[in-house]
């Protein structure tokens, strides 16, 4: 259609937003019902506090205020009509702690799910209510990062905070309230507190009695397409939004990345290096591994459930390389992505990196150590080895840290007969080599990849009626662009490689490794 401007202005009938509030920055997609991004724009959060070391906290107005930007721009994009716009969907950063009072105030920055802080707490549940017993409640152990403990940090430490709490939610889910006036979340978000029964999807009664956490305070919990409210007058004002479009449950920032790249079903998993690493299986069943290595949380998908492997420092790895070594030889700066740079240098050395190894623990690790105090390690230097072998053994390192989720799967028996790449080790052409020689299987890249807010995009399309389930979205709109095969040389090497990486969290941290 054109316009009086001349400009050309395509009209779609139908659109879905989705919104993710991330950690670094809130991110909303237009999608149209042929999958197609129509607009996106991501707003910067401020970066989280850390008053103490281990700490992270953020400002939850501060989410709503680059949420309300976001989706402002996206829906004053020309290519985007609003009132086509048929629903919401959210996802955001999990296992944070908003708390507010009677009068929905915010009562302290929000304990987010990076923060270290809840080691005592995380023993005296382990203590009072036993480490096994806690897994057949929740299907998860007692993790630091996890929601329960922090709730328990500030009754302990703040209990004049705590003394005012009426009502605690996720971060997404603040966004949810903002937008809708309602209090609610979705089975996947929810599995990641601690709080929740993941194999009959509610909150957990026996939990919340042993731990003496009010059921009240908690949000109505619903499945990722259900709708849970709609945009109120305010809210349509802030964002441009037309005021009564139908906001569905959507899904943690995980299970929604999972549903956009479309593992939705047994079979088909994904590998996704951000600057965390992630392998996340969807299975028909809740599958627990008895150690807790990997969680089992509940899918956004309606009925079904995940596994998920995380390795704490995946690519933090490289950028922590980056800041601390440079992009390149000095004076060699040619304006390129300094990633490019490093990924190109790392290419000068033969897979196995000649001997050196690095095992990827800069921040503790989560699969399959459940360490926090787990620390990084380059092991086989000599006097011949370069910057080279340095970078590329970082990369075979986050690829061997990733290996191990798929090892604790192989031992669950969680299926693993297609492997997808996403994030920034996706990106880059060694990085993906590297994955399917590590792995030692092929593994396919997508034509598109947009992350968490695309998920939660089709989520708002399946509650808006767009497509008839998760799986026929998916089936829509999720395509693959290539697919790398290992190759055999290099695999066998980096498969002797695997047994050296595993040798040495224990050798370095020989009590944790014993008492496991
Ligand atoms: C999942 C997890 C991260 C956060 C932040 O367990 O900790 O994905 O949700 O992105």
């Amino acid at each position: 259609m054109a316009q009086s401007d001349g400009r050309v202005v395509i009209v779609w009938a139908m659109s879905v937003l989705g919104l993710d509030i991330g950690t670094t920055g809130s991110r909303a997609v237009i999608v149209n019902d042929a999958g197609t991004v129509l607009a996106g724009a991501t707003e910067p959060h401020a970066p989280f506090e850390s008053p103490q070391p281990g700490w992270a906290e953020q400002h939850p107005a501060d989410w709503w205020r680059a949420a309300r930007a976001a989706v402002a721009r996206v829906v004053a994009d020309d290519r985007v009509q609003s009132h086509d716009i048929r629903a919401v969907g959210l996802s955001g950063q999990m296992h944070g702690a908003v708390l507010e009072n009677d009068a929905d105030e915010v009562l302290r920055p929000a304990i987010i799910w990076c923060d270290q802080r809840t080691d005592a707490e995380c023993r005296w549940l382990r203590d009072t209510i036993g480490a096994a017993r806690v897994i057949e409640l929740v299907s998860n152990p007692a993790l630091t990062g996890f929601t329960l403990p922090k709730l328990l940090w500030v009754r302990t430490h703040e209990p004049q905070v705590w003394d005012e709490v009426r009502s605690v939610l996720l971060p997404k889910d603040y966004v949810r309230l903002q937008l809708t006036g309602e209090r609610a979340t979705d089975a996947a978000d929810a599995s990641g507190t601690l709080l929740f029964d993941v194999a009959n999807r509610c909150w957990s009664t026996p939990m919340l009695e042993a731990t003496g956490i009010d059921a009240t305070w908690l949000p109505a919990v619903y499945e990722g397409p259900e709708v849970t409210g709609r945009v109120t007058a305010r809210a349509a004002r802030d964002t441009g939004l037309p005021a009564g479009t139908p906001v569905v449950a959507g899904g943690g920032d995980q299970a929604a990345g999972a549903v956009g790249m479309g593992i939705v079903r047994p079979g088909t998993v994904s590998a996704t290096i951000g600057t965390s690493g992630v392998v996340f299986a969807a299975t028909d069943r809740p599958v627990l591994d008895p150690g807790g290595r990997v969680h089992t949380f509940c899918h956004a998908v309606p009925g079904r459930w995940h596994v998920m492997g995380v390795t704490q420092g995946a690519g933090l790895s490289l950028r922590w390389f980056k800041d601390t070594f440079g992009a390149g030889p000095a004076g060699a700066d040619d304006g390129r992505d300094p990633y490019d740079r490093l990924c190109d240098e790392a290419a000068g050395a033969p897979p196995g990196a000649a001997g050196v190894l690095w095992t990827p623990y800069l921040m503790g690790e989560r699969t399959p150590h459940l360490d926090p105090h787990a620390r990084a390690a380059l092991v086989g230097l000599t006097a011949s080895h370069t910057r080279a072998h340095i970078i590329r053994a970082v990369l075979e390192g986050v690829a061997f840290s990733l290996r191990d989720s798929f090892t604790v799967c192989a031992e669950m028996g969680v299926p693993v007969h297609r492997i997808r790449l996403g994030g920034g080790g996706a990106r880059s052409a060694l990085w993906r080599q590297i994955q399917a020689d590590v792995y030692g299987h092929q593994v396919e890249i997508l034509a598109a990849e947009e992350g968490a807010a695309y998920g939660a995009a089709l989520l708002a399309g399946v509650g808006a009626g767009v497509w008839n389930s998760v799986d026929d979205a998916c089936d829509a709109v999720v395509r693959v662009r290539e697919r790398i095969d290992p190759d055999p040389e290099a695999s066998a090497c980096l498969s002797e490689h695997y047994a050296r990486f595993r040798a040495v969290y224990p050798a370095l941290h020989p009590r944790n490794a014993h008492a496991r």
